[in-house]
């Protein structure tokens, strides 16, 4: 994990440490869209993936040391922001207000997310190992484990919330990330402001329609 000192530097890293989330969450999102095309389509994307080791194994690396470095520079850039404030004063605090409601937010978002994120990997990469064989190839039936869990309304529930949170996350994240890395002009402001929120609608919306297809139409 690497530990920039100035603020400016910090927020450059976790920019770009939270895009290699923000662009695996859309590829993980368009993945598994291959559950509206049947068992046997998500089990063999589920298999296509596991198999190529060099892309796993990287993905995962990027992953972990994205996270990690994400979290750490969050949390400190949290905690300097409350610092900021100077909390004596009754007048001057009111006046931060604004701005340290929206960073609290960010980090009470990110924590329920990580949150969620362990619980998803406990639930479904070291869940249940159904297997399943298609022409001869054993692979693990995931479609078999998404059905079963997705029988629990309190689960798609749960779910569906933390969709909703990842994708105000993204939507104010995403921006932010590319203020950090100098477009911050007024031409292209806007811009970023307009395709973050497409962005996080785009990936929320994908990934909720799963849970709740599952939920409505495979009664297991
Ligand atoms: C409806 C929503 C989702 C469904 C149904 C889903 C399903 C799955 C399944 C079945 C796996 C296991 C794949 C395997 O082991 O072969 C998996 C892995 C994973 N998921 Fe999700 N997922 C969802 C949303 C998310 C979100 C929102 C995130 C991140 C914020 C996420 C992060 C991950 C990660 C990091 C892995 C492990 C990838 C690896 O080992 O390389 N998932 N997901």
């Amino acid at each position: 994990v690497i530990f920039p000192t100035s603020s400016i530097a910090r927020k450059y890293v976790m920019g770009i440490a939270g895009l290699v989330w923000t662009f695996f969450v859309l590829g993980h999102m368009l993945g598994n869209m291959t559950i509206f095309l049947g068992p046997e389509a998500y089990n063999a994307y589920g298999h296509a993936i596991v198999s190529n080791k060099p892309l796993l194994y990287g993905t995962e690396a990027a992953l972990i040391l994205g996270l990690l470095t994400h979290v750490i520079l969050g949390i400190l850039l949290s905690r300097e922001n409350r610092k900021a404030k100077p909390k004596k004063y009754a007048v001057a605090a009111q006046n931060k207000k604004k701005v340290s409601t929206a960073s609290k937010t960010m980090i009470w978002q990110g924590s329920i997310i990580l949150v969620f994120i362990i619980y998803h990997l406990i639930t479904f990469k070291y869940g249940a190992e159904y297997l399943v064989t298609y022409d001869g190839v054993e692979m693990r039936d995931l479609h078999r484990l998404i059905v079963e869990v997705f029988q629990s309304p309190l689960y798609v529930l749960g779910y569906v919330l933390c969709l909703f949170i990842l994708g105000f996350h993204l939507t104010h994240g995403f921006g932010s990330a590319f203020q950090s890395l100098g477009f911050n002009h007024p031409r292209y402001t806007p811009v970023v402001k307009t395709v973050s929120w497409f962005y996080g609608i785009v990936v929320a919306a994908g990934f909720i329609v799963q849970p709740l297809y599952v939920y409505f139409f495979h009664q297991g």
